[in-house]
């Protein structure tokens, strides 16, 4: 077997496609915003080069104002996912070889993978318990005069506590971007997450609440960094030197990509962002009932998340920490019974991202530890040893579960029924611990 036929093996999931359908809300909105564009016959309105189609065609502009004053920003440009955009964030900034961001090491890999594209290196800090988003004060013990940004993730919808990082930020001069993929349409202090740092990022890929398949958005209210971010989005390289009358030494050096969203995908989005209000008020309902059935049924060892002061998620997933040890079961144990039950929970999310290769090797380039190591930065102290974050290693390996139920179709009796399961299984510890017990004597 070749190393892709295994890859394609590894990735196959069963269950994919039953779930993009359980929560798709592409509708006949949608359908007659595809056919419009295929009717024009434009599928993309770019040019790589400077003039009026530089910024794109028609729906992808509509999209982009709309977007701006949805979210009350200046700046919304439109990517053809948001790991591209991620990366032009970090571009934008300025951020390259010989800095420092710090993030979470439990997020989509394109966090990090985005400050290695641009030269520069990720630190890890360790996450809070109770939001899983970034510890501030582990954050603060990361700083060092390379730091430059903290890449702030909204993780599960959730806001991160934005008042203490941006503290932080504020002391020590970084800036703030943020990783708002899985948050669209989450809230802290009356204000939209994804708009309260320097430049704010946003996924519209099949999972996400609002969704065309692909897609992404980088939301800032700088028009240096707006700049930047459309020159790297569509091959700023050429586009500075068609700007005839720019002076050489204030012309921006940029090598710019093709991040560039289609018509198509836009005017899909424009129907989709219609219906992101609807969408978030019933997943906060259905979050809200979870919370308080789980408050209400005294069990100890299910501990549902808790939210900053402040902040209001838009439950792109529910996380739930399991208390194994007052069960007296494991996660996976706990995990089986509720399957049979008919409740599918992922368990620990994404690996601690420094244990991935990458970070363990220190290499993504061929023939070259840069920009881990390189003479120029040596960077002396980076540091991807495992037990770097603990919380974080805890929550993957041992505690955290995420649930869907917060998502339509899901209704308040899925879960009553769930919360029936959950009663079920704390009744049953001991005929699931002797399981559990046989298993191992199995397969030791
Ligand atoms: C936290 C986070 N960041 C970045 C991404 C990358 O998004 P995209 O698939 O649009 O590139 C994702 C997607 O799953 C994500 O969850």
């Amino acid at each position: 077997m070749t190393k892709r036929d295994k890859l394609a093996l590894l990735g196959g999931n069963p269950t994919l496609k039953k779930s993009v359908s359980a929560y798709n809300t592409i509708g006949s909105e949608e359908k007659a915003a595809a056919l419009r564009v295929m009717n024009s016959k434009n599928l993309s309105g770019f040019l790589g080069r400077a003039g009026d189609r530089f910024r794109g065609g028609p729906e992808v502009r509509a999209f982009e104002e709309n977007f701006e004053k949805k979210f009350g920003v200046k700046h919304a440009i439109s990517f053809n996912s948001a790991t591209t955009a991620l990366q032009a964030a970090v571009g934008a900034l300025g951020i390259g070889p010989g800095d420092e961001v710090i993030t979470t090491p439990m997020t989509m890999p394109a966090t990090a993978t985005a400050v290695l594209f641009n030269g520069a290196v990720p630190v890890f800090a360790d996450i809070n318990e109770k939001n899983y988003c970034l510890d501030p004060q582990s954050v603060a013990k990361k700083i060092n005069s390379r730091t430059k940004a903290i890449f702030v993730v909204n993780l599960f919808g959730t806001p991160a506590d934005y008042d203490a990082l941006r503290l932080i930020a504020k002391r020590h001069n970084l800036k703030i971007i943020e990783d708002n993929a899985q948050a669209a349409g989450a809230k802290y202090k009356g204000r939209f997450a994804g708009t309260i740092g320097d430049i704010g990022v946003w996924s519209f890929n099949v999972h996400k609440i609002i969704q065309s398949g692909e897609g992404g958005m980088l939301t800032t209210n700088d028009d240096g960094y707006a700049y930047r971010a459309e020159l790297i989005r569509n091959h700023g390289e050429a586009v500075v030197d068609d700007i005839w009358e720019t002076k050489p030494e204030e012309r921006e050096l940029v090598a710019g990509s093709n991040f560039r969203l289609s018509e198509l995908h836009a005017a899909i989005m424009g129907a989709q962002l219609a219906k992101l209000d609807d969408l978030i008020a019933s997943r906060i309902h259905l979050a809200a009932y979870l919370t308080k059935k789980i408050k209400a049924s005294g069990i100890k060892w299910l501990i549902p998340f808790e939210l900053v002061k402040g902040a209001v998620s838009a439950h792109y997933l529910y996380p739930l920490r399991l208390q194994t040890k007052i069960i007296g079961l494991q996660r996976a144990t706990i995990a089986k019974a509720l399957a049979a039950e008919g409740f599918t929970l992922q368990e620990g999310y994404q690996k601690p991202l420094y244990l991935m290769p990458i970070f363990q090797a220190k290499r993504i380039f061929p023939r070259t530890q840069f920009p881990f190591i390189s003479r120029e930065f040596p960077h002396p102290n980076l540091d991807y040893k495992p037990g770097l974050c603990p919380v974080a290693e805890r929550l993957y390996g041992e505690e955290l579960v995420m649930s869907k139920l917060c998502q339509p179709p899901h209704t308040t009796q899925h879960i009553d029924a769930f919360m029936e399961a959950i009663k079920k299984i704390s009744a049953n510890a001991g005929e699931l611990k002797k399981w559990e017990t046989a298993q191992k004597i199995a397969n030791p």
